[in-house]
């Protein structure tokens, strides 16, 4: 790791504390001056580092640039995400999981952007991903258990960013099922799941879940402004966006699929259970009553005729109504 590299590291781990010049340059063994222009490096990359004579660095509150060294310290189990990439700029996190998936990345790789060109949601939408408005970040998994089992990945991992919202920021947030996590009736937080599936043992190759979430409304397109919300819009602050990673991959990691516990707080959490919903699929829109959902994550509702049907996420879409 380069002095630049593990100066970073370091100031990110000490946020809110000043690093003497000193201190800095014991730990890596370099001179003060290697120090000042390591530190000049930072800064020419866009990072605001507060300088103050005789007490020496630290980086200021709101510079909020993610990379490996800011993540990392928020992981309780740093091992199980041994590869954390960082792009400026990507098509789509999801496809570039894929593309390392493809050539053998590890399970616990994590690949974010601070800008999509063409972030992807469900059903062929897009997913709006301005530069330094929002978390885009997508984790590979190679899924030992059993399909199945794996397909509920999708509803953990809404469950996983709940946890995350409440640990980090306070908030109740709600899912509305499948996958997206609101606030306040306001979309918060789209995922998208992706997997190659190995048809000879019925397992999983890879799964990718892509998880978009705003952090600030970042001009919303005026189709956004009424449906989407920000952290920052709840919050009335711009939140650092490192804490609230790590403790997404600490939840993600810390769900287990086989124990289906975390169903009961998807249910408890969710934005359409008791409600009436327009299931919108290829052959047409009907109204129902979202009466459960099921152990397999399946969404079970009433139509007006009485039938009861179990929807798996597939093409279908719900609208509260
Ligand atoms: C949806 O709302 O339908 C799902 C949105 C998923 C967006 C995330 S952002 C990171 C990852 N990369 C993508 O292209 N999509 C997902």
């Amino acid at each position: 790791m380069s002095s630049k590299d593990t100066i970073l590291r370091l100031l990110e781990e000490n946020r809110g504390r000043y690093l003497s010049g000193n201190e800095l340059s014991e730990q890596l063994g370099i001179s003060r001056t290697a120090v000042w222009k390591a530190v000049r490096q930072l800064e020419e990359e866009g990072y605001t580092v507060l300088a103050v004579n005789k007490k020496g660095y630290q980086l200021a509150e709101d510079c909020d640039i993610l990379s490996s060294q800011s993540i990392r310290p928020f992981l309780r189990r740093p091992e199980l995400y041994p590869d954390i990439q960082v792009h400026k700029l990507l098509e789509s996190t999801n496809k570039t999981a894929k593309e390392l998936a493809n050539h053998g990345a590890s399970g616990g790789t994590v690949v974010l952007a601070e800008q999509q060109s063409g972030g992807r949601g469900r059903l062929g939408r897009s997913f709006y991903s301005p530069s330094g408005a929002g978390i885009y970040m997508t984790v590979l998994l190679r899924p030992t258990e059993p399909a199945e089992t794996t397909m509920l990945i999708t509803s953990a991992a809404a469950v996983a960013v709940c946890r995350a919202l409440k640990a980090v920021c306070g908030l109740e947030a709600q899912i509305k099922w499948v996958n997206d996590v609101y606030l306040d009736g306001r979309k918060l937080c789209g995922i998208l799941t992706e997997a190659a599936v190995n048809f000879e043992d019925h397992r999983m190759d890879y799964l990718i879940i892509g998880i978009g979430i705003n952090v600030t409304n970042g001009d919303f397109p005026p189709e956004l402004r009424e449906a989407a919300i920000s952290l920052e819009e709840k919050l009335g602050r711009r939140l650092p966006r490192s804490p609230l990673i790590g403790e997404l991959l600490n939840q993600l990691s810390e769900i287990d699929l086989s124990q289906k516990q975390f169903l009961e707080e998807y249910r408890a959490r969710s934005f359409v259970l008791g409600s009436y919903v327009n299931v919108i699929s290829p052959t047409g829109t009907e109204r129902a009553l979202a009466v459960n959902i099921n152990d397999q994550g399946h969404l079970l509702i009433r139509l007006d005729n009485g039938t009861e049907k179990a929807l798996s996420s597939g093409e279908i879409s719900i609208r509260k109504v």
